[in-house]
């Protein structure tokens, strides 16, 4: 039977995946984004399975689905209470959880990864599901620094492999990348870029090169925020309010820096300066690097380059 999969995968012209209207979608990992995608496809009317690896986490992940669904419905529907709790009620009932991807994947029309950003890890995920997916099935990758085409290279579906970048927190912000290797097909993309749009979101399409559009110019920015304050160029309130005030950004470098997280900042700089020696503005911050190294970590823990309560 893996036999005959693998070689029907492998056999399928990307003909064959024209107009995948994308209807059931498996989400693995149900963190801080798998979560989020999940909730913005099951109130879309897509049929929803999250996977992650115990039900403790699933159980937290349906909660806060549930949670921020009440917050979406005091808004929208606060003078209809009642059409409100049937939105809730039908998101909810679209979501199932597994703690098995492979048993799960057989109905998918798309399979998309928010697990932990580790290219191994990926790739062992996507090259096991490979041989269980049906063969129209789009494997997606919500990684933001990572290669689509080296994830994509533990699969013999590479036609049917993109990336799909959402932001966080994914049910507020309304991009999504939609990242094309050199093997992707068209077919594939447009089902990406329609499936966005039925999500609510605009969707750019993107080149797969380091950080795609979004993060390829902001973590440069950001870096180069914290060599300047670093280099003594100005204080850390200066430095945000010239970028808030004289760019019209609503939060400054420093600040946001802080609340990305500064270990996020430096693994994703760290990868790009190793892939990348010769491209100066993934180079090394000695200031973010002493930071990480107390653990002061930004937001999360309380302290970055400011303190919180
Ligand atoms: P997270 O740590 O909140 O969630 C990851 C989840 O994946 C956890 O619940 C974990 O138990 C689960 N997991 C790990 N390995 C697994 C496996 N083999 N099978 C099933 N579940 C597994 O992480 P977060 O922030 O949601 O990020 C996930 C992905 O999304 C990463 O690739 C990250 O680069 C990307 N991303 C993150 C953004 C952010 O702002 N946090 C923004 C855009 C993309």
């Amino acid at each position: 039977m893996a036999f005959f999969t693998h070689h029907v995968c492998r056999g399928l012209s990307s003909s064959a995946v024209r107009n995948v209207v994308i209807k059931h979608v498996t989400i693995i990992g149900s963190g801080q984004m798998g979560a989020g995608i999940a909730q913005v496809a099951a109130s879309t009317g897509h049929s929803v399975t999250l996977v992650d690896t115990n039900d403790d986490v699933l159980k937290k992940a349906i909660k806060g689905i549930e949670g921020n669904l009440k917050r979406v419905v005091k808004k929208k529907f606060s003078d209809k209470p009642e059409a409100g709790e049937a939105f809730i009620l039908k998101a909810l009932q679209n979501v199932s959880t597994s703690t098995d991807a492979a048993s799960v994947v057989q109905g998918s029309d798309l399979v998309l990864e928010a697990i932990v950003e580790n290219i191994k890890i990926k790739q062992d995920l996507f090259g096991g599901l490979d041989k269980l997916a049906p063969a129209h099935t789009i494997f997606a990758s919500n990684t933001s620094s990572l290669s689509i085409t080296d994830i994509a290279s533990s699969t013999n579906r590479l036609d049917r492999f993109a990336g799909l970048h959402f932001f966080n927190p994914v049910p507020v912000m309304k991009l999504v990348e939609v990242i094309g290797t050199s093997a992707t097909s068209q077919e594939t993309l447009d089902s990406l870029l329609n499936f966005s749009k039925i999500l609510g979101k605009t969707p750019v399409s993107c080149k797969d090169t380091p950080g795609f559009i979004v993060n390829r110019l902001l973590l440069p920015y950001l870096i180069e925020a914290v060599r300047m304050y670093e280099r003594g160029h100005g204080t850390k309130e200066d430095i945000d309010i010239a970028m808030k005030l004289g760019c019209g950004y609503p939060m400054g470098p420093l600040e946001l820096s802080d609340y990305v997280g500064l270990d996020t900042m430096k693994f994703i700089m760290d990868h790009w300066s190793v892939a990348h020696p010769e491209d100066a503005s993934f180079a090394q911050s000695e200031l973010l690097n002493k930071l990480v190294a107390e653990g002061k970590l930004g937001k999360k823990t309380g302290e970055g380059f400011y303190k919180y309560n």
